[in-house]
C-alpha cells in the first residue's frame, strides 16, 4: 500500500509528491513549521492528506511546546493551529482536522488529562488511520454506481496519494476492482501541475488498472466519440448547497458531461463539507505562483513577464453533479436536504 504521510519516531514522514513519478522518496519533517511549508510546496496535496498532515503539524508543534500552565499552553497551541491554518485556504479538511484537535486538547482539559501531548499525537494518528477506513466505506458505496467494462475519466489526483491512503475517487476504482468489476481509466494531465500525469497515472501502474493518459483539452473530444461512460473526482471543499471546489478544469468537465449525458460523480468525505457557505461562490479559491504556469520542473514554456492567472481550483455548481459519494452514502439531489440529513446523522 502507498504510504502517504505517516507518523513515525515524532516525527511526520511524507512521500515526496513533487518527486513523483521520477523518484519515490521520503521528506522528514521535525517541526511543523516544516510542515506548513510541505503543505504549501505540494509535497503534501489532495484535500483528506493536507487534513491529515496539518493535524500531524498541530500535534508536532505542540510536542515541541515547554511545559506550561493550562491556559498558556491551550494559547500557544492555538496559534500554532493558526499558522497551519494559514498553509493552504481551499481544502476544508485543514481547517476541519484542526478544529478537530482543538476540541481534543478542550475535551482532555476538562477530563482533567495529564498527558496532553500524548492525547494530542494519538489524536492526529487516530484522524490518519481514520481517514483510510472513511476512503474504503466511501469507496464501497461508490463501487455499485461502477459497471463492469466502464471508462472512467478522473482529473486531477484523488488516489492514496491524496488521502492517507486508498483515495477518494480513486478509491471508488479501486473498490469496484476489488469486487472483480472490469474498468479503464482516462486520467487527465490535470495542467498547470501535472497530477494527473505525474501521480494518478503512477497510482494506476503501480495497481496495474489499464488507464490512458491524455491531455486536458481532448476530455471534450473523448465524450463527443463516446469513449467515457462515467467521470469521478475528488472534491476540494462542497458548499451547503452542493456546489462544489475541486481542481482547476474540473468545471469544464462538468458542463462537458452534461452536454453529453455522462454521469458526473463527486466523491469526498463529509470532512469536505462545508454547510457555513450557502453556496460555492463563498469558497475561497487559492491563487498560485504564476511560474507553475509558464515553466515546468524549472523549464520556461512562456515568454518572460507574460501576464498570468493561476486560480488552483474552480467551482462545479452543483446542477452537473449527478451525485456525490461519501462515507455515509450517495447524495442525491437536492444536495441542500442531503447535504443537511447526512450531516445531522
Ligand atoms: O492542489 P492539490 O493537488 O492539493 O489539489 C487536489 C485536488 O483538487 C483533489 O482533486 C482534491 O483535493 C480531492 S483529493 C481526494
Amino acid at each position: 500500500m502507498i504510504k502517504t504521510i505517516v507518523w513515525k519516531n515524532n516525527k511526520v514522514v511524507l512521500i515526496d509528491q513533487n518527486a513523483l513519478p521520477l523518484a519515490e522518496s521520503y521528506v522528514t519533517c521535525r517541526t511543523y513549521q516544516q510542515v506548513i511549508a510541505a503543505i504549501r510546496g505540494l509535497t503534501v496535496r489532495g484535500a483528506p492528506a493536507i487534513g491529515v498532515a496539518a493535524a500531524m503539524a498541530a500535534a508536532l508543534g505542540a510536542a515541541a511546546l515547554p511545559a506550561l500552565p493550562l491556559d498558556q499552553f491551550r494559547i500557544k497551541f492555538s496559534l500554532i493551529c493558526d499558522e497551519i491554518a494559514r498553509a493552504r485556504p481551499t481544502a476544508r479538511n485543514l481547517f476541519w482536522a484542526l478544529e478537530r484537535m482543538q476540541k481534543c486538547l478542550d475535551d482532555n482539559i476538562a477530563a482533567e488529562k495529564k498527558n496532553l501531548k500524548k492525547e494530542l499525537i494519538a489524536e492526529a494518528r487516530r484522524i490518519c488511520a481514520g481517514d483510510i477506513a472513511i476512503n474504503r466505506r466511501m469507496g464501497k458505496h461508490g463501487s455499485f454506481l461502477i459497471d463492469d467494462g466502464d471508462n472512467i475519466l478522473t482529473h486531477c489526483n484523488a488516489g492514496a496519494l491524496a488521502t492517507a491512503g486508498y483515495g477518494t475517487a480513486l478509491g471508488v476504482l479501486r473498490a469496484a476492482r476489488e469486487q472483480g468489476k472490469k474498468l479503464h481509466v482516462y486520467v487527465d494531465e490535470t495542467r498547470p501541475v501535472l497530477q494527473g500525469a505525474r501521480l494518478t497515472a503512477w497510482e494506476m501502474q503501480k495497481e496495474k488498472i489499464p488507464a490512458t493518459l491524455i491531455t486536458d483539452n481532448m476530455a471534450g473530444f473523448l465524450m463527443q466519440q463516446g469513449r467515457i461512460d462515467k467521470i469521478i473526482v475528488g472534491a476540494d471543499r462542497i458548499a451547503a448547497n452542493g456546489d462544489t471546489a475541486n481542481k482547476i478544469g474540473t468545471y469544464s468537465l462538468a458542463v462537458l458531461a452534461g452536454a453529453h449525458n455522462i454521469p458526473f460523480y463527486i466523491a469526498a468525505p463529509l470532512s469536505t463539507i462545508d454547510a457555513s457557505l450557502k453556496t460555492g461562490a463563498e469558497i475561497p479559491i487559492e491563487e498560485r505562483a504564476a511560474a507553475e504556469v509558464t515553466s515546468f520542473r524549472g523549464v520556461p514554456t512562456a515568454p518572460r513577464n507574460i501576464k498570468v492567472r493561476n486560480p488552483a481550483f474552480d467551482v462545479t455548481p452543483a446542477r452537473f453533479i449527478t451525485a456525490i459519494i461519501t462515507e455515509k452514502g450517495i447524495l442525491e439531489k437536492p444536495y441542500g436536504k442531503s447535504i443537511r440529513t447526512v450531516l445531522k446523522g
